[in-house]
């Protein structure tokens, strides 16, 4: 878990696979000057995607049509048509990633009421105090606040600038980022052929530590609270992960996040594609993609 003071952050950006063949090793790049995320004069604390359309920067893509045409009057509608118009070279795959962060969770705001070291040396391995509960930790108020705005924002999108919404979506195992999903999706009017149907998946979970915060609950208890959730193919009843003292290295960590999007791409062929998940955790999906400023 990292000990970042950024709430909720959410990350857009095309990627392109060469998956010529599967059996090859899959390898990422972040399509640049499509959001303003990955410019350099984009400073991330104090970027909002809220009020800056998630980052898309208004310019014309070579796939634009060459008189005024209703369908595609939007940069949305434009940049839909774009990577419609990149996947026609068949060696290289685009995709339209939105990774998001959960929103504030108990563990989240206990470290803020402890301070970070003692949480780090005391609080975050016990299962909560006697009020509180941090163990696998649930969104806060403000949490929900949070992601219900992202909602909002989705709802506007689709309706004003007809945003493609993803065509599938895929969820941590934590309870943080399950909930957040579905305040976030849930309500929204989806395409008939693309409903949210998140895929939960093992290896999106945040990064392995001794704090009962990245410790998931049972398949049994994540199916009674999120009963139209799928998982994934040998999601084990138990997390088998999670050991008490134990710390995952930040390299073990990359490796099973290319592992986990190596198992997306090679799966799914979706043109725009969700994942919930953790600031840890989208930092280690995009160190395999993506050079992030220091
Ligand atoms: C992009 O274009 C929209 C609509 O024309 C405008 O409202 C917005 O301010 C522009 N954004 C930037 C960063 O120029
Ligand atoms: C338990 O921890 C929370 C912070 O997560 C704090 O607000 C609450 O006051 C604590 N309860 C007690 C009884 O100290």
């Amino acid at each position: 878990m990292l000990a970042s003071t950024v709430l909720y952050g959410l990350l857009a950006f095309a990627s392109t696979a060469c998956a010529a063949s599967p059996k090859k090793q899959i390898k990422y790049e972040v399509v640049t000057g499509v959001f303003a995320q990955d410019s350099p004069s984009t400073d991330p604390n104090t970027f909002n995607f809220l009020t800056t359309n998630f980052g898309l920067l208004n310019r014309t893509y070579p796939s634009d049509p060459t008189s005024p045409d209703s369908k595609y009057s939007t940069q949305w509608q434009r940049l839909n048509k774009y990577i419609k118009y990149l996947n026609k070279e068949k060696k290289t795959r685009y995709t339209l990633l939105f990774l998001g962060r959960h929103g504030e969770g108990f563990h989240n705001a206990a470290e803020s009421y402890f301070g970070t070291p003692a949480w780090n040396c005391y609080w975050s391995e016990r299962d909560g105090n006697s009020t509180t509960t941090w163990a696998d930790a649930k969104l806060t108020e403000n949490g929900i606040v949070q992601a219900q705005a992202v909602n909002k924002f989705w709802a506007s999108l689709l309706s004003e600038q007809k945003i493609t919404p993803p065509q599938s979506y895929y969820t941590s195992p934590l309870y943080r980022c399950l909930d957040t999903a579905r305040l976030t999706f849930a309500s929204l009017p989806l395409p008939k052929k693309s409903p949210f149907v998140p895929t939960v998946k093992e290896f999106l979970r945040e990064g392995i530590s001794a704090h009962t915060c990245d410790r998931r609950s049972s398949k049994t208890y994540i199916h009674q609270n999120f009963p139209d959730y799928v998982f994934e193919k040998g999601f084990a009843e138990q997390d088998p992960y999670w050991k008490a003292l134990m710390a995952e290295p930040s390299a073990d960590q990359d490796i099973r996040s290319k592992a986990v999007l190596d198992d997306i791409f090679t799966h799914d062929d979706a043109d725009v594609i969700s994942i919930t998940s953790h600031s840890g955790e989208i930092g280690s999906l995009l160190r395999g993609m993506y050079t992030l400023p220091a």
